[in-house]
């Protein structure tokens, strides 16, 4: 039998948490999901068993309950945490600070608070170890891209601020006591489905993000796609992201695992390196599903940037990773999870 090291995954019910939940049990860890269920459906727990033979072990909690999070920690003898859970919706951030402030800040320091008394306490097993779920937003408008992990970091929504806090408080935990292994994942744009088709993104509401709102006009949930500005100094006019297919996400998540067991600390771009418009993203989508999306373009969203993509360097010389899925296959795989469960999970 083997060895399995049991790791937590805070939100791991969610989008990103449950892919990583499937790449982790693939690479022979023991994952556990911690999830209140508040931005995600239970149905997943069942798609996940589909998907790897198992019946996932769920603790249902929130991270902000410190005493839970500590026992949840020692029930499962955790070898480390990877942390998913919190609010994630840029413009609801802006109408509802608290919300976020309170629910990421107050939950990074909830989850830190249980770690801490576990991991460099009395009877500890493991030295304290934690991914971090950051995010590109950290760079606000970058002067130039490719971006590098020594740009200058700024906010422009209390989401991003949250982002940039918790950076922050990682940094100051482990100057403060050096036991602790810390990997901070800036994502970029993640999008795709597993090929199964069985779990996806599954937004509530209407979509923020462009993929989701693209397979939902595929499948016919909304009339048309409003492209958020035709003139940026951009090729086509149109934002230029960084998409990087959901299960490559994952599998950094696996690496940085691996490298956190060695001891060192990191803060790594988690994407591509290529950049693709909007326009081409919906090309590919129509290339990849057979189906047109009706678009129109509009005035550009307050807050977004002409472009962002990662120098994915640095991701590879110190985890080993790389991400291997290309733009139709972030098309195609989006496009069977939604056209297979038009209404996500609730379908
Ligand atoms: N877009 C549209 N129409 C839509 C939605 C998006 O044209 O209906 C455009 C945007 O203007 C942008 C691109 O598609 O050019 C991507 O937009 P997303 O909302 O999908 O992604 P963002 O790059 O704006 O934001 C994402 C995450 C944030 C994170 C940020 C980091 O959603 O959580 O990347 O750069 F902070």
């Amino acid at each position: 039998m083997k060895n399995e090291q049991a790791i937590l995954l805070t939100g791991g019910a969610g989008y990103i948490g449950s892919h990583t939940f499937v790449a982790l049990h693939e690479a022979g860890f023991a994952p556990v999901i911690l999830d209140d269920f508040s931005n995600s459906h239970p149905a997943v727990l069942d798609r996940l068993e589909r998907i790897t033979g198992r019946a996932p072990v769920l603790e249902r909690g929130n991270v902000l309950d410190t005493a839970f999070v500590e026992a949840v920690l020692r029930r499962h003898r955790i070898a480390g945490v990877v942390h998913f859970a919190g609010s994630k919706a840029v413009g609801e951030s802006v109408a509802q600070p608290l919300k976020y402030f309170g629910n990421n800040i107050g939950g990074a320091i909830s989850l830190l608070r249980a770690m801490e008394a576990v991991f460099l306490g009395p009877g500890s097993w493991a030295p304290p170890t934690l991914v971090f779920s950051s995010s590109a937003t950290v760079y606000g408008d970058p002067a130039t891209v490719p971006i590098t992990e020594d740009f200058p970091r700024s906010h422009t929504n209390p989401y991003g601020h949250t982002k940039l806090v918790i950076e922050d408080m990682l940094a100051a935990v482990r100057q403060a006591q050096p036991a602790w292994r810390v990997g901070v994942l800036r994502y970029f744009n993640p999008v795709g489905a597993h090929a199964s088709g069985l779990i996806g993104e599954d937004p509530a509401g209407i979509p923020n993000n462009l993929m989701p709102y693209v397979t939902q006009v595929a499948v016919g949930l909304r009339p048309q796609l409003s492209v958020f500005g035709g003139d940026y100094p951009t090729p086509d006019g149109t934002g230029v992201r960084d998409y990087i297919h959901v299960d490559d996400l994952a599998a950094g998540h696996v690496a940085a695992l691996r490298a956190l067991s060695s001891g060192a600390s990191f803060t790594v771009n988690l994407g591509t390196g290529q950049g693709y418009s909007v326009l081409q993203v919906v090309r590919a989508f129509e290339q990849a599903s057979g189906r047109k999306v009706p678009y129109q373009v509009v005035a550009r969203r307050a807050g977004d940037v002409a472009q962002c993509y990662a120098d994915p360097s640095l991701a590879k010389r110190v985890l080993g990773w790389q991400a291997r899925k290309g733009l139709e296959e972030m098309c195609a795989d989006a496009w069977r999870w939604q056209s297979g469960n038009p209404k996500g999970y609730a379908t």
